[in-house]
């Protein structure tokens, strides 16, 4: 179970569940769990023409009885989407999560705010990674800005673990949710893509090592 969680509303949980999750149906079958009352996935799903990835809304409560059901239905991946500033239902999503995803925008406000969310994992003892989302692309030749190389040691500092690479700001994460698509199936040869499946390729060889994994 994979939780995309972040408490600061706009980070990318939702942009970042839908992208994953998709590609994730490379390695089994994948149900995407959208805990959130705006129900950004479940409108986004309802969109979709193609392809074969669940969804459910549920509450935190229901979860767990979702995802037993999932595993004897051969699921082998649970996305969940959180709600922002809902401390007890994300924690209690954290504390049953093989690994906690936290999307990080690069700038003061967002490593502000993203300390509560460490802190919360911290405290559940729960396997984390912060991810750097919607940065500015790295320009030809260089490997990140120095905005998003700031960030990341920001981030180390507060003790954090954070993804190598970057989901960079691009209008293809967005215009790809309105048909109901991933960027996967909107550009699969676009950078946005590839930088998804970098991001995806350490996510699943994270959970994989970890002993909750499910
Ligand atoms: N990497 C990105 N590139 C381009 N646009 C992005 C990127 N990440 C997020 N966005 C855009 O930023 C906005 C907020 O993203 P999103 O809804 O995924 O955040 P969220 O954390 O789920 O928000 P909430 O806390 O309200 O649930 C959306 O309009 C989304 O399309
Ligand atoms: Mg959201």
């Amino acid at each position: 179970m994979i939780l995309i969680a972040a408490q600061k509303g706009g980070a990318g949980k939702s942009t970042l569940a839908v992208h994953l999750s998709a590609l994730a149906e490379r390695d089994g079958r994948v149900l995407l769990v959208d805990t959130d009352p705006q129900g950004s996935l479940s409108m986004w799903h309802g969109r979709r023409s193609a392809g074969t990835l669940r969804l459910t809304r549920a509450s935190a409560q229901a979860v767990p009885e979702v995802l037993c059901t999932a595993r004897r239905e051969g699921i082998r991946w649970a996305v969940i989407d959180s709600p922002p500033h809902n401390t007890s239902l994300v924690s209690a999503l954290m504390s049953r999560a093989t690994l906690t995803l936290i999307p990080v925008r690069p700038g003061p406000f967002d490593l502000d705010a993203v300390g509560a969310t460490l802190a919360m994992a911290r405290s559940l003892k729960a396997p984390m990674a912060c991810v750097i989302n919607a940065a500015p692309p790295p320009g030809r030749g260089e490997r990140q800005t120095s905005a998003v190389a700031e960030t990341r040691a920001v981030l180390t500092n507060m003790g954090a673990p954070v993804l190598p690479g970057q989901v960079s700001q691009r209008a293809s994460l967005s215009h790809a949710l309105i048909s109901g698509q991933s960027v996967d199936e909107y550009d699969p040869d676009g950078r946005a893509a590839a930088e998804i499946a970098a991001v995806w390729s350490t996510v699943s060889e994270l959970a994989r090592s970890f002993p909750r994994h499910a």
